[in-house]
């Protein structure tokens, strides 16, 4: 007699398993915690990398004047404030995250920088986005992911806000190729990042927590077979600083 499986439906966090409706108040609770030295951190933890990933992707997504972008997990709002200066006074960014903390952050960032008129900010799940299919020419996630709940979910979502065309950009850490930069990795990421969360943001927990979901993200084969299965063509992707971080990309038809 066949029995039914009655167990809730479980994710990651970390190295954790938690049912499904546990994570995202877990991942709230990292970013409210870690919000106000986010910015701080992501310079140190990357010595000032990040920057270079982040133009790397602004270089592929091939966005011009006029066009409309959506910047999914956009917290701070650095891919916003790249993205707008594309798109220029006749585009439009939406900028959308689902931690009122760390999107109000980057709008105060944005507007204080002066970028005005061309974003609009929305509180939102990347599982779910609140907007009417097929508007957009380019859809990004960076380093956001590996926080959602279900990333099949996510990559639907956002694959469905595409005109044809367009194309869908995720930016995410993952784990080098080569042996030694790859155990060289794995003793900055396990024993120096969560120290200097500790010092500079005063939690040690949630840049645990970084460091173990980066290990639990699907490797970049898996994702892209998963971009593929999202309904998304041509889809590949480029491994960036020996493969601690990969772009990839995929277009919707
Ligand atoms: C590591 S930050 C990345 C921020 C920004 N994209 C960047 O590259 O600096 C991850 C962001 O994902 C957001 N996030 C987590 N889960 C989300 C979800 N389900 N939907 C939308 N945003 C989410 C967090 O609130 C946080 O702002």
């Amino acid at each position: 007699m066949e029995t039914q499986d009655t167990r809730p439906a479980t994710a990651d966090f970390g190295f954790a398993r938690v049912a499904q409706d546990e994570k995202a108040p877990l991942v709230a609770d990292v970013f409210r915690s870690v919000a106000r030295r986010y910015d701080l951190m992501n310079d140190l933890m990357s010595m000032g990398g990040h920057r270079l990933w982040k133009d790397f992707l602004i270089s592929r997504s091939a966005v011009r004047p006029g066009q409309q972008v959506l910047d999914v997990a956009a917290g701070t709002g650095d891919l916003t404030r790249r993205f707008a200066d594309e798109v220029g006074e006749r585009g439009r960014v939406v900028a959308i995250d689902i931690n009122p903390e760390m999107l109000g952050l980057g709008r105060t960032r944005l507007v204080d920088g002066g970028v005005v008129g061309n974003v609009d900010y929305l509180i939102g799940d990347a599982e779910n986005l609140p907007l009417r299919d097929r508007q957009f020419d380019c859809v990004c996630i960076a380093f956001g992911l590996r926080n959602v709940t279900r990333i099949t979910s996510a990559l639907e979502s956002m694959a469905s806000m595409l005109r044809p065309g367009g194309r869908l950009l995720v930016l995410e850490f993952s784990r080098p190729q080569a042996d030694f930069l790859a155990r060289c990795y794995d003793f900055y990421s396990f024993n120096v990042i969560p120290r200097l969360g500790k010092i500079v943001a005063g939690d040690e927990a949630s840049y645990r927590y970084l460091v173990e979901s980066i290990r639990r993200h699907p490797d970049p084969q898996t994702l892209k077979d998963m971009m593929q299965a999202s309904g998304l063509d041509d889809v590949g992707y480029h491994n960036l600083s020996g493969g601690i971080v990969v772009l990839h990309c995929g277009f919707r038809y």
